[in-house]
């Protein structure tokens, strides 16, 4: 018990660092994923600057300091998303672009407002790790500017070129992107497919954004003050939410931490009593419905909203549906719509049987730790990917919005809720996952204090981010065995050559010789 109660002390060991969090993106789920560290480092009583779109505002919180940027500028900073899946859809490469070319912008107002702005040039600001999101190279220009160092944390797994970055392999067919992975194993097609897309990924969509990141940090820390590239290099630790039920399985490097999907769930707070009593009441069981934060209803065509309300019309069950305007024209009396719905703590509810999302990580999370079987609805982005796994797993059925009849919707949705085979799935998935020494938020925490506690973690980096690109696809090993293979081989052809020819002359010449004799 002594001893327990020692290692606590040992461990819990960095009393009070400086740590100042960024994250960029100006979108909910991008945030929201990162509410439970911050809430949980600020308690452990460590001083937390957060530079957020979505601060918590919890007065409790009195070690947290929240800079939102947004409130500097009139019409907010916002990402423009259907022309981001509008790019999307012509090619993925695009919808890259488009997103980082946005960043960009929104990044560059948002490190000019002024509590940023002072964070920059004052000489007196003092932090122990910058942690940022990890698309974001101008985000660690602040670990060099507090000479401090850095953690990169991203709401999402890593793409393969983020692996590599952060001193991990990548492999095209092994362990493929999420964003073009489907079959377990690859077809051939598809080895193809992941193999362009990576070398197009690292080539054009990581290189534009180093790019346009560049720009940034030229402009707000002085041009020539850190090469981006470099410093994307320079984490110490990087966390990702990957989890073994919808994530490739990979070699990782020590530093690289997968926290599993539950790591950002709240703990669960009693539902307004109105909901409470609605959900209390639904005998026949819930249906919860939500696209999350980026895709609008206002924006998808009327018809789909017209299969979807017709469908809910007929079932017997009651539909909670979370749309942005807060109301559905035309809806039956066993829909309750709101503008904002308690997602995680409806999702916990007993009576709840189908969920029905677009496939968005962190709802697909919560769903899965709480043993709801889901309907999935992709639009963009990992969707289509977290769907497709959803599927093959076993835990939930796709639908596609391009072309979605009542008919269908009906029969999928009675077939989600009435077949138990979805529900056992996903309960001993999530029970899988769940069997493992720490949480999420405990691996979180424990890794940020050791990043802390050793200023860095030069001891952990990886080899492979300072041998250059040639030695690590092995190319000069290749080419000189190559190269001393055909030496050999032609050494060899010319010495039989020679060989051959001598004894050839010489017995030509005998022979030559002997018919003169005869
Ligand atoms: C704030 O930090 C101090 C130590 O710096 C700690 O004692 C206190 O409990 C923390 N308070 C809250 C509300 O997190
Ligand atoms: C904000 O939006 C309004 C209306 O969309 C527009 O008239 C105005 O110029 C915008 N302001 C800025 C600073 O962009
Ligand atoms: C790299 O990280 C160290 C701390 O781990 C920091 O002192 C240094 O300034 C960083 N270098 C760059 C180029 O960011
Ligand atoms: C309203 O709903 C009813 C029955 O659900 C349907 O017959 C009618 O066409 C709908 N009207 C509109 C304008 O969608």
């Amino acid at each position: 018990m002594f001893a327990f109660i020692n290692l606590i002390v040992l461990i819990s060991g960095v009393n009070g660092a400086r740590i100042l969090g960024i994250i960029p993106s100006p979108c909910y789920s991008h945030q929201a994923a990162f509410h439970q560290l911050w809430r949980e480092l600020s308690l452990r009583g460590h001083q937390v600057t957060t530079i957020t779109t979505h601060p918590l505002c919890d007065p409790t919180l009195t070690n947290l300091t929240e800079i939102d940027p947004t409130q500097f500028f009139e019409n907010g900073t916002d990402l423009n998303v259907p022309r981001i899946v509008m790019a999307t859809q012509v090619n993925i490469a695009l919808g890259f672009r488009e997103y980082f070319e946005q960043m960009a912008d929104i990044m560059d107002k948002q490190f000019s407002c002024p509590p940023v702005k002072r964070l920059i040039d004052d000489p007196d600001a003092k932090f122990d790790l910058v942690m940022g999101e990890y698309f974001f190279g101008g985000v660690f220009a602040f670990a060099k500017r507090f000479g401090c160092p850095s953690i990169g944390i991203i709401s999402l797994d890593g793409l393969s070129y983020q692996y590599t970055q952060a001193g991990s392999l990548s492999h095209s067919t092994s362990f493929p992107d999420y964003l073009v992975a489907t079959g377990e194993p690859l077809t051939f097609s598809e080895r193809v497919l992941s193999f362009l897309y990576a070398l197009g990924i690292d080539l054009y969509v990581r290189q534009y954004n180093e790019i346009m990141q560049q720009r940034v940090v030229d402009k707000h820390f002085g041009r020539n003050y850190a090469s981006v590239y470099e410093i994307f290099r320079n984490i110490s630790s990087l966390f990702l939410n990957a989890n073994s039920i919808l994530h490739q399985i990979r070699p990782l490097v020590p530093g690289i931490i997968h926290l599993r999907g539950e790591f950002h769930r709240s703990p669960s707070k009693p539902l307004p009593k109105d909901l409470q009593a609605i959900l209390d009441s639904a005998y026949n069981g819930i249906i919860y419905f939500s696209f999350g934060s980026n895709v609008k209803f206002e924006y998808l065509p009327p018809k789909l909203i017209e299969a979807l309300s017709g469908t809910f019309a007929e079932l017997p069950y009651t539909v909670l549906w979370k749309h942005e305007l807060g109301f559905v024209r035309n809806k039956s009396d066993n829909v309750i719509v709101s503008k904002w719905l308690p997602q995680q703590d409806i999702l916990r509810h007993p009576n709840i049987k189908l969920f029905i999302t677009q496939g968005g990580l962190q709802s697909m999370d919560e769903a899965i730790y709480e043993h709801v079987p889901m309907i999935g609805i992709p639009f963009f982005g990992d969707q289509p990917y977290n769907v497709k796994k959803m599927v093959s797993k076993g835990f939930g059925l796709e639908l596609d919005h391009r072309n979605l009849e009542k008919e269908e919707l009906k029969a999928t949705i009675l077939e989600v809720i009435n077949n138990p085979k979805y529900r056992n799935t996903i309960k001993e998935l999530a029970e899988l996952a769940q069997d493992q020494p720490m949480t999420g938020i405990e691996k979180a925490v424990w890794w940020t204090e050791y990043v802390i506690r050793h200023k860095g973690a030069k001891h952990l980096r990886s080899p492979l981010l300072d041998i250059p690109w040639y030695q690590y696809l092995l190319l000069d090993v290749i080419g000189v065995l190559v190269l001393s293979t055909l030496v050999i081989v032609c050494l060899v052809y010319f010495l039989i050559r020679k060989l051959v020819r001598f004894v050839k002359s010489r017995f030509l010449k005998k022979s030559v010789f002997r018919e003169k004799k005869d």
